[in-house]
């Protein structure tokens, strides 16, 4: 699911814009919306715990929401370089850390930060 939410859509209060629900992140995997030119994806861990991080590779930009999930780790398809889709920490050396942005649950519906986490 890709939707471009650059016109902020509803907040809850603050930074935090509704991404979508945990009923649709269970269905799809992912959830890929664009916040403010920038591409945000949603998983779950392998805790059920939904995480939010950018969605392009540090790489050559491919899209992280298609690579495999393996231990809170995803593996990008184009060149395999791998994130930690929980801390955003690269596993890859040399590669930077992907953006991180928080996550908030209120009745089923979540909510992402606008701004990336420090
Ligand atoms: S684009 Fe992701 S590893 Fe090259």
């Amino acid at each position: 699911m890709f939707e471009d939410f650059d016109g902020f859509g509803e907040t809850d209060s603050g930074d935090f814009v509704k991404f979508g629900t945990l009923e649709e992140l269970r269905q799809n995997r992912t959830i890929n919306r664009k916040i403010i030119s920038k591409w945000i994806s949603v998983f779950f861990d392998d805790q059920d715990e939904p995480y939010a991080i950018e969605m392009s590779c540090k790489h050559q930009g491919a899209n992280l929401a298609e690579g495999k999930i393996v231990n809170n780790v995803v593996t990008c398809p184009r060149h395999f370089w791998k994130f930690n889709i929980v801390t955003g920490k690269s596993h890859t050396e040399y590669a930077p850390d992907l953006r991180k942005h928080a996550v908030r649950v209120k009745d089923g519906v979540l909510y992402v930060s606008i701004r990336p986490k420090p």
